[in-house]
Parts: C-alpha cells; sequence; structure tokens
C-alpha cells in the first residue's frame, strides 16, 4: 500500500546560496523534463532570502520550501520566520526539527509546535527524526526515533517524516540499506499507511537507488547532493515510478 505514495525528492541547501541560485530549477528542467517525472514531486528549500526570488514553482514543477520556521504567524521573535510568511514567499513544504536545528535547542515539543504552525499556514511539514551514534551503538535507535515521532508528531492530515540518522548527516556515512529498510518499517508501523517516509543523510547518486527502491522509502531529504542541479536530478532519476 505504501508503494503507491508519490516520491518526494528534497533539496535542503542548508546555509548555501545566493541570488544566482535562483535560477537551478530550470537547470534541474534541462537535465529531468518535466514529462518524464510526472510521477514525483521535487522540492528545494533553499535559505529563506532566496524564497521569493526563486523560479516560479507554477512554471518549473520544483516545488519549494522552507528549512524551518517559528511556532507563531508573527510577534517579537528576531531573527525568526513564520511559517505564513514562507508561505506568502513561495513555499508549499517546511522543514522542521532538523538535526542541526535540534541542536541549537529545537526540543520535541516545540518541533510539534512549528509542525501545527505548517498546518495552520497551508504548508506541509516534513518533520524530521533520528538517532545519534551511541543511541544506535547502544542498540537504542528504533526507540529514540519512535519517542522522537511520539512527540514531535502532532495530529496533522498532511506531513512527511524524513528520517535522518544524525551521525550519517554531512559525513558521507550512509545507513545500510538494512538499517533504512529497518528503521522505516518500524516508522511505518507507528505512523500508518498515507505518510510519506523520507530517508537522508548523505544521499548521493551512488546510493540513491538501493535507498529509494526500498519498500517503506518515500523519497529522499538531501543535504550536499542537493547544491548541484545534475547530482540532485541523478537522484531524483532513482526514485521508482508509481
Ligand atoms: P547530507 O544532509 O545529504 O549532506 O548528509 C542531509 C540533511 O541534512 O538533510
Amino acid at each position: 500500500m505504501a508503494k503507491t505514495l508519490r516520491p518526494l525528492i528534497a533539496a535542503n541547501w542548508k546555509m548555501h546560496g545566493d541570488m544566482s541560485w535562483a535560477f537551478k530549477p530550470a537547470d534541474f528542467n534541462t537535465l529531468f523534463l518535466t514529462e518524464d517525472r510526472t510521477h514525483l514531486d521535487v522540492l528545494i528549500c533553499p535559505p529563506a532570502t532566496l524564497l521569493s526570488s526563486m523560479l516560479d514553482p507554477e512554471q518549473t514543477g520544483v516545488l519549494l520550501g522552507g528549512q524551518d520556521c517559528h511556532a507563531n504567524a508573527a510577534g517579537a521573535h528576531t531573527g525568526n520566520v513564520s511559517a505564513e510568511m514562507l508561505k506568502d514567499a513561495g513555499a508549499s513544504y517546511v522543514i522542521v526539527g532538523h538535526s542541526e536545528r535540534r541542536a541549537e535547542g529545537d526540543t520535541d515539543a516545540d518541533v510539534n509546535a512549528k509542525a501545527k504552525a505548517a498546518a495552520r499556514a497551508g504548508l506541509t511539514p516534513i518533520i524530521c527524526v533520528g538517532e545519534t551514534e551511541a543511541e544506535r551503538d547502544a542498540g537504542k535507535a528504533q526507540k529514540v526515533v519512535a519517542a522522537q515521532i511520539k512527540a514531535s508528531v502532532p495530529k496533522l492530515k498532511d506531513y512527511v517524516i524524513a528520517y535522518e540518522p544524525v551521525w550519517a548527516i554531512g559525513t558521507g556515512k550512509t545507513a545500510t540499506p538494512e538499517d533504512v529498510d529497518e528503521m522505516h518499517n518500524a516508522i511505518r508501523e507507528q505512523v500508518g499507511a498515507k505518510v510519506r517516509l523520507l530517508y537522508g543523510g548523505s544521499v548521493k547518486p551512488a546510493n540513491a537507488e538501493s535507498l529509494l527502491g526500498l519498500k517503506n522509502v518515500n523519497g529522499a531529504l538531501i543535504g550536499g547532493a542537493g547544491l548541484e542541479m545534475d547530482s540532485l536530478a541523478e537522484i531524483a532519476k532513482a526514485a521508482p515510478a508509481k
């Protein structure tokens, strides 16, 4: 049943990119034509400064998302961006609870509130979870991730979960397909058949096929390899047609 979910290939640009990057969706389209990718969703999450300059998703078929949002719609929160502002600037998704945000202090309760804020603004939250290396070594990976999901995921109609083992992010170390399969099957049991489950952590063209082919992997959240459109297109091409 989960295999009928539309794959989502999401690039998280993190703190990279200037105004010239706003045209990258057009480059992507020359590498992977829109008519050849009607079976999947492609998403770029640029820095908030670039969102409203990015080529229009209606024209390119490359969706846009934020990398984080505040729980409130507006207010005295210096340096923050609300989900409503992201929506206004062209986003349809927002990443919440990325481990780099959790490392800066976001708790499960914060992530839960941000995911609710996303839904309030009409955005689909991509809720990130994942264990540390020490937790995996202690045999607690599944328990940790299950607890994060329980506490970080509010009751929502539409959301995406990204499983990103912290030790695999930006390190070049990827979880083995066996590890990912095991974790995604457990997450599937916990959240049901309708939620798209992304894997993230050093996804690249060389490992995309083995990860995206797994039963309960419905896409990828990509950091480093999503900065260049040729590697992003190669990864997207590895997403099986449903
Ligand atoms: P990476 O980042 O692909 O560079 O490991 C993934 C992420 O942080 O979402």
